[in-house]
C-alpha cells in the first residue's frame, strides 16, 4: 500500500505531528534491526516432534472485505464500518479453522485501527483459532502511528497493522526484524510503514536436532524500482535466513513481487508496477527451496479490485533445501473472496528433523 503524504496535511498537523515524535522516534530506534517479541504459549499444546506441518498462508487485507474501492487503489473508501469488519474477520477465522492448519501465517492483521473501527482483529482471530487448536500466537507490527493524516479527504488516523502467526505447537520464542524502509523523508517514514519479517522458532523435543524456524513477512508495495524491494529481499537473505546456517526453515507472506514466471506486460495498465526484467524475488528463487517450483505448480493469489478471479502470485513460499512440499494448493474459501488475496496451504515434511535409529 503506498502512503502519499500531502505536505499541506503535515503542516497544517505541525503541533500535532511535533506531539508525537517522541513516541513513534524512540519506536524507532527500540525497533533497531531484530527484537524480541511477546509469545502467548499455551503450555498444554504439544511439542514440535518433527511432525508433518500444514501452513495456511494469507494477506488478509485487515479485515476490511472487498466490497468497498480503496483509496490506494484508486477509490475512495477508507474505512470500514464495524459489522463489516466483523463479519470479514470472522470469515477469515472460520475459513482458516476450516483448513486443518498447524501453522497460519497472516499478513495485515489490524489491531485497534481506526479504519477497521478499532477492533482487535488478532485478538477475534485467537479466539476462533483457540478453538481449534491453534492455541500458540505471537504478532509484530509493521505500520503503528498514532495519527496518519492522510488521504486528504479521511485521514487514516491511529493504525495499529501487524504480522501474526499462529501455531499449534509451542512457540519458543518471536523475533521482530526490521526490514529496510522505502527511500523517503524522515517526516514521511514517522507515518508510514515499517516493513517486517516475524521469525517464529518452535519448541522442539529432544529428539529433534535443529531448530525450526518459521519466517512471515510483507514486503512494500508500489516501490515502483526505487530498489527497496531489492534491499528488503537481500536482508532476509543475509540477516535471517543465511545465518541459520542447516538448521530448516520455512518463509512465506506477500512479496509484492510476481513470480519469475509471469510476465508484467501481461498485467495491462498495472505492467508498470512491477520490474520489466526481473522480478526482486528471483535471489530467494535461485537459491532456495521454492515452493512455486516451476510455472506448472503456480497458484495466483492476488485479486486486483476489478478482476474476477486472481490474475498474479505476488504470495510466495520458500524453504531450506531438506524441507518437502506434499501439497501446495489454494485454501477453499467457499467461493467467496474475503480478501484481495487467496490463502495458499502448503503441507510441509520434515525428513531430517530427527536422526533415524
Ligand atoms: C492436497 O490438499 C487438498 C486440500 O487442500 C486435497 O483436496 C488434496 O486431495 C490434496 N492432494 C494430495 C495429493 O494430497
Amino acid at each position: 500500500m503506498l502512503l502519499l503524504l500531502s505536505w499541506s496535511c503535515v503542516l497544517v498537523l505541525a503541533p500535532a505531528v511535533l506531539g508525537l515524535a517522541p513516541v513513534v522516534s524512540r519506536g524507532v530506534r527500540f525497533f533497531g534491526s531484530r527484537r524480541p517479541v511477546r509469545v502467548w504459549n499455551d503450555e498444554s499444546a504439544p511439542i514440535w516432534d518433527g511432525d508433518p506441518l500444514t501452513v495456511v498462508v494469507w494477506n488478509m487485507q485487515f479485515g476490511a472485505g472487498i466490497r468497498q474501492h480503496f483509496f490506494y487503489d484508486g477509490g475512495l473508501a477508507v474505512s470500514t464500518p464495524k459489522d463489516e469488519v466483523l463479519e470479514t474477520t470472522t470469515a477469515i477465522g472460520e475459513a482458516l479453522a476450516g483448513a486443518e492448519a498447524d501453522i497460519v501465517l497472516l499478513q495485515e492483521v489490524d489491531r485497534r485501527s481506526r479504519r477497521t473501527a478499532y477492533v482487535d482483529e488478532f485478538e477475534r482471530l485467537s479466539s476462533i483459532l483457540e478453538g481449534c487448536g491453534l492455541s500458540c500466537r505471537s504478532s509484530a507490527s509493521y505500520w503503528r502511528v498514532p495519527y496518519v493524516p492522510h488521504p486528504k479527504h479521511d485521514h487514516l488516523g491511529r493504525i495499529g497493522m501487524h504480522l501474526a502467526t499462529f501455531s499449534r505447537f509451542q512457540i519458543e520464542s518471536a523475533t521482530r526484524w526490521q526490514l529496510p524502509l522505502l527511500r523517503e523523508s524522515r517526516i514521511r517514514r514517522l507515518f508510514n510503514l515499517r516493513r517486517a519479517a516475524l521469525d517464529l522458532e518452535l519448541r522442539r523435543t529432544p529428539r529433534v536436532e535443529k531448530p525450526l524456524s518459521i519466517v512471515n513477512t510483507h514486503l512494500s508495495a508500489f516501490s515502483r524500482g526505487d530498489g527497496t524491494l531489492e534491499r528488503q529481499v537481500g536482508a532476509i537473505r543475509e540477516k535471517i535466513l543465511d545465518p541459520k546456517g542447516d538448521a530448516p526453515w520455512f518463509l512465506a507472506g506477500d512479496f509484492n513481487c510476481i513470480s519469475p514466471y509471469e510476465d508484467p506486460n501481461n498485467l495491462g495498465e498495472e505492467a508498470d508496477l512491477y520490474p520489466k526484467d526481473k522480478t526482486d524475488v528471483q535471489p530467494l528463487y535461485d537459491r532456495y527451496n521454492a515452493a512455486f517450483s516451476s510455472p506448472d505448480v503456480l497458484l495466483p493469489t492476488y485479486k486486483p479490485f476489478r478482476a474476477a478471479r486472481p490474475d498474479r502470485t505476488i504470495d510466495h513460499a520458500f524453504a531450506s533445501s531438506d524441507v518437502v512440499y506434499d501439497n501446495v494448493t489454494m485454501l477453499d474459501t467457499g467461493g467467496r473472496f474475503l480478501s484481495d488475496h487467496q490463502p495458499l496451504r502448503l503441507a510441509l515434511r520434515f525428513p531430517g528433523a530427527v536422526a533415524s535409529p
